[in-house]
């Protein structure tokens, strides 16, 4: 799978894809991560990327030219099935049914939008627009790490323990039980009796127990969508 991010600020994404599962994703082959510098693909010699919104007002404007530029290059169609997304607070809200359908596509563009925005007609280019959450980030890098990151650990072979994956939170449906691990007593803090037992049965019991109960202190509204798929 190909994942190109569009930035002009590359170095915000490097650590991140550089480090622990995504490296790791990269080195064994399993995908293939691009950065971008919008600012490469400017004409002007202060590589302008934004300017000022016709009729006034505060805030810049990413321009269209870089965008489509980087887009020509690329090769729009070049992939078939590719998915162009724009990241905005516009944009429809991400969540683990659309990593799913994102994982299986050949190759992903993440186009960033900054400052006050982009030019409405970057928009053009985009195939999709996507929100990562009801709250308004500096720029759309560290929500396209986000989409990247739940996207490549659902390639084949990227998480070893396949079980551990299908057992998380909106994986399973409702959010995940606690886990412990050593030590048992952690200044006066103890690991649930059950859980040291050996008893399967019970401690599958106590797990889906305590998944029930997080998920109704917490999430009223995933109890209520389990309920309407089971209605
Ligand atoms: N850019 C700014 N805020 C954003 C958000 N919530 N999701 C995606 N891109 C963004």
């Amino acid at each position: 799978m190909e994942l190109i991010i569009v930035t002009p600020f590359p170095d915000l994404v490097q650590s991140p894809l550089n480090t622990s599962i995504i490296k790791r994703a990269q080195d064994k082959g399993i995908v293939d991560i691009k950065v971008i510098d919008l600012r490469e693909y400017t004409t002007d010699k202060h590589r302008q990327v934004d300017d000022y919104p016709y009729g006034g007002g505060p805030g810049m404007i990413l321009k269209p030219e870089p965008f489509f530029r980087v887009m020509d290059a690329i090769g729009k169609d070049s992939v078939p099935g590719q998915e162009v997304i724009l990241l905005t607070p516009q944009g429809s809200r991400y969540d683990q049914s659309k990593a799913k359908e994102l994982a299986g596509t050949e190759r992903l563009i993440f186009l960033c939008g900054h400052y006050k925005g982009v030019d409405e007609r970057v928009r053009e280019l985009a195939t999709q627009e996507i929100s990562i959450g009801d709250y308004v980030l500096t720029g759309g890098e560290l929500a396209a790490l986000v989409i990247i990151d739940s996207v490549t650990r659902l390639q084949p072979g990227v998480i070893s323990d396949y079980d551990s994956a299908m057992s998380d939170s909106f994986e399973a449906p409702g959010l995940d039980c606690a886990y412990y691990t050593r030590p048992e007593d952690y200044r006066g803090l103890k690991v649930p009796q059950v859980l040291l037992s050996g008893n399967h049965a019970e401690i599958k019991k106590w797990r889906t127990e305590n998944a029930l109960r997080r998920t109704r202190e917490r999430r009223q509204d995933l109890i209520q969508s389990i309920q309407e798929q089971v209605d």
